[in-house]
């Protein structure tokens, strides 16, 4: 699952991250898209490897946790600058990948399989909020899926943080930022 979205890259992306990294849009919140848009995929045929990536980058530029216009683009931008340095993509995934992010926001539901697919992810872990997530926000048939829906809403209402983010992804952050939390 996490061979997707190397900790290197993670780490490149935490350098700029400004909010708690286990916050309410934090590196918890990450996983939970990632791995939400890797169960929709089933489904959906979606881009595996954009749709891990959108988990990581979508709010990797928040600069808080309101609304924060803007965030998705700049999530983006970032994913622009390390993609030399990090990512393996083809122009056209890698525009998807940017374009997912960027209006991710918007409450948009047309567009590509991938980038919906992305969309949803985000979308089924807005339990934690509290929001549940309507059906007509929602872009796939794969997200309204009664299985699915139960699933991604039990972690996303816990919290639920797989261990490869402690354990890869905040690994060395712990003692540079004097607390994960
Ligand atoms: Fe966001
Ligand atoms: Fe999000």
């Amino acid at each position: 699952m996490t061979g997707m979205v190397k900790p290197a890259l993670v780490h490149a992306i935490m350098k700029e991250y400004a909010l708690p990294v286990l916050g309410r849009h934090g590196l918890g919140h990450w996983a939970r898209v990632l791995e939400n848009g890797l169960r929709l995929a089933e489904a959906t045929g979606a881009n595996r490897q954009v749709v891990a990536l959108f988990g990581v980058f979508h709010d990797s530029r928040r600069e808080n946790d309101g609304t924060d216009p803007g965030h998705g683009a700049r999530g983006g931008e970032l994913a622009s600058r390390l993609r030399d340095a990090h990512l393996d993509l083809s122009d056209h995934d890698f525009d998807l990948l940017v374009y997912a992010c960027a209006h991710h926001t918007d409450g948009t539901v047309d567009g590509d399989i991938t980038v919906q697919t992305c969309w949803d992810a985000d979308r089924l872990d807005l339990w934690r909020v509290p929001v549940t997530p309507q059906n007509a926000f929602l872009c796939t048939s794969a997200a309204r899926d009664r299985a699915i829906q139960e699933w991604s809403r039990e972690r996303s209402v816990a919290d639920y943080t797989p261990d490869y983010v402690r354990e890869d992804w905040l690994r060395g952050l712990v003692d540079r930022q004097g607390g994960i939390a």
